[in-house]
């Protein structure tokens, strides 16, 4: 199942990690498949100085874990970042931000070296897009942002927080509010044949924080699981 396929890739890199010499800053992601990850290198945490991490959830996890979780600001070279993604294609561009971290994500990762990306055979796909794209606003600009991607073909649609308590669930929620106090616009109906020239306009867009399309900030690595274990694609 799903959770098993989550918890290989998180061994597998867990056995790339552990290849770096001793005393080496990581850089850890966020997501349900990067936890998995975190519980695998929690035994080994005495191998390295410390982590740098891409969102609450993941510094949480850290911190419980009994890693030291680094100021980015304070770590000069970072020689790995792990993270997963939502879709990621044959070149190792992906759509992330389903949880709602691709700001720091995307700063942490372009600390990287090298970007390690884990995940189950899911979130391949030829085209990016089908997913829809999360992009990170500054609140005041939901209405321009929104009329700005709408040119470009999309159906936008503001991300909502999860109503929690069962006789709330119909009820429409107020907006989901990232760990920089900022909201999301989700992109649907996009076929991004382009990655690279879609970032860089989306992100031209006043108002936008971060576009959740990671083409400069791409994978090196993937670390893939299927049924029948796990593959290396460089
Ligand atoms: C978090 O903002 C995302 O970019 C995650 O990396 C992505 O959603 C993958 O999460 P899962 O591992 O939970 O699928």
């Amino acid at each position: 199942n799903q959770d098993e396929l989550k918890r290989l890739v998180g061994e597998a890199a867990r056995d790339e990690v552990l290849q770096l010499p001793a005393g080496a800053v990581l850089g850890v992601g966020t997501g349900s498949t990067v936890n998995c990850f975190i519980d695998a290198i929690a035994p080994h945490r005495d191998r390295f100085a410390g982590a740098v991490s891409s969102s609450n959830a993941t510094t949480e996890r850290l911190l419980k874990h009994g890693f030291q979780v680094l100021d980015p600001n304070a770590v000069e070279t970072l020689p790995v970042y792990v993270d997963g993604a939502d879709e990621i294609d044959p070149f190792g561009y992906m759509i992330k931000g389903g949880g709602g971290a691709l700001t720091r994500e995307k700063i942490i990762a372009s600390m990287a070296k090298q970007f390690i990306c884990i995940c189950d055979s899911s979130k391949q796909v030829p085209i990016l897009g089908h997913f829809a794209l999360p992009v990170e606003i500054i609140p005041i600009s939901q209405g321009v942002v929104t009329r700005e991607l709408e040119k470009l073909g999309g159906q936008v649609s503001l991300r909502h927080a999860k109503n929690t308590r069962a006789d709330l669930e119909q009820t429409p929620s107020e907006p989901f509010v990232t760990d920089n106090g900022a909201w999301i616009l989700d992109v649907a109906g996009l076929k991004i044949v382009d990655p690279i020239a879609l970032e860089s306009q989306i992100k031209q867009i006043a108002g936008v924080i971060t576009v959740g399309l990671f083409a400069k900030e791409r994978a090196h690595i993937l670390l893939v699981s299927n049924v029948s274990g796990v593959s290396k694609i460089l």
